[in-house]
């Protein structure tokens, strides 16, 4: 394959890349490369709950339309992430729930409503959604959010029955980090997943994130975790894969971080229920890693000046096995 959208086309498993929505409006080599590369699309913030009703009642939809409106006009599918989710909720929800004077009646109410809105008003126009977000802890329990604490272990059930109404078309996801080698967080996952089918829940896929890094080993046994999920019924989902490093950047630590891409996508490709692998953004230029790991970064596919790097090479020479 001469790029990702070819090697997506080849291998049946779209190639998807968050997207920061400053740099797509303001940035036009950001957004060719993204346009030409890329199948698939996530919103890095743009969809999520403090970016689209920041005040109550108040909606702002603009970045987020400005994503799926450019996705429709490049053939490119859209993840939509994420719908319920412990991190980057409002201030007014958070702190309504925290006086007591949104109590837990309403903040199911509230939770109902953000999901149908958000869902319905992107229609026929996600692909999958993200429609919980890291609810396990890495020991295995379940994570004690304000969903859990206040609406009690059903809520993940009512966010999937109410995504599913809002559009039914759309597949479902549960996603989560670490998922890919952390043995608690994954027996707690698949046992929460196969509750959920034995309710009836409409659950249709999971997603690994895959944040990894080249001084932790690669999850080796990631292939066989994935099968498990697809044993269920699953789609399986690599939805945010970057592989930082410490800093400074050397030759030999970019011969690294290809292997780790390339083994990812070794391994999406040996499950066949493993349709898709989405990077979490495809430049140094705009990467979460340095602001949250300190002397980290350089976790992507091209350098900050878009050039392509060593594990750009390596994703599209991948054995194609299917
Ligand atoms: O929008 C404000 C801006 O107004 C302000 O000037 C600036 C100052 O720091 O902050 C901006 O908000 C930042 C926001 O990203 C948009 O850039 C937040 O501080 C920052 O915390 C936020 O970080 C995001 C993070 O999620 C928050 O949890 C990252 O960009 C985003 O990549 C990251 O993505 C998550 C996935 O959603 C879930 N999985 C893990 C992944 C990495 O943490």
């Amino acid at each position: 394959p001469r790029d990702l959208r070819q090697l997506a086309e080849q291998t049946g498993v779209k190639i998807g890349s968050a997207v920061d929505i400053a740099a797509l409006r303001a940035e036009s080599d950001y957004r060719r490369v993204l346009n030409r590369q890329f199948n698939h699309v996530t919103a890095e913030n743009a969809m999520k709950w403090e970016s689209v009703e920041p005040q109550r009642g108040v909606f702002t939809w603009d970045d987020a339309d400005t994503l799926v409106e450019n996705a429709r006009r490049n053939r490119q599918q859209v993840r939509g992430h994420t719908l319920v989710w412990h991190n980057q909720l409002p201030a007014w929800l958070t702190a309504g729930v925290e006086d007591g004077s949104i109590g837990a009646t309403e903040l199911r109410q509230i939770l109902r409503d953000h999901i149908t809105t958000q869902v319905r008003r992107y229609k026929g126009k996600i692909r999958a959604w993200d429609v919980v977000n890291e609810v396990v802890e890495e020991d295995g329990t379940m994570r004690q959010s304000i969903w859990l604490k206040h609406l009690g272990s059903g809520y993940i059930a009512d966010a999937f029955r109410w995504a599913h109404r809002a559009d039914p078309r759309a597949k479902l996801f549960i996603n989560d980090y670490n998922l890919e080698w952390n043995a608690p967080k994954i027996e707690t996952t698949l046992s929460l997943v196969k509750e959920l089918q034995a309710q009836g829940v409409p659950i249709h896929g999971v997603g690994f994130q895959g944040h990894l890094g080249i001084q932790y080993d690669y999850p080796g046994d990631w292939a066989n975790v994935m099968r498990r999920f697809a044993d269920l019924g699953l789609e399986v989902a690599i939805t945010e894969l970057d592989v930082r490093m410490e800093l400074p950047v050397t030759p030999e630590k970019l011969a690294t971080q290809a292997t780790y891409y390339s083994r990812a996508m070794t391994d999406c490709l040996s499950v066949r229920a493993c349709r898709e692998l989405t990077v979490w953004g495809f430049t140094d230029r705009h990467s979460w890693v340095p602001g949250w790991f300190d002397g980290e970064g350089a976790a992507c596919l091209l350098d900050e000046n878009l050039a392509p790097k060593p594990a750009y090479q390596a994703l599209l020479t991948v054995k194609n096995p299917r």
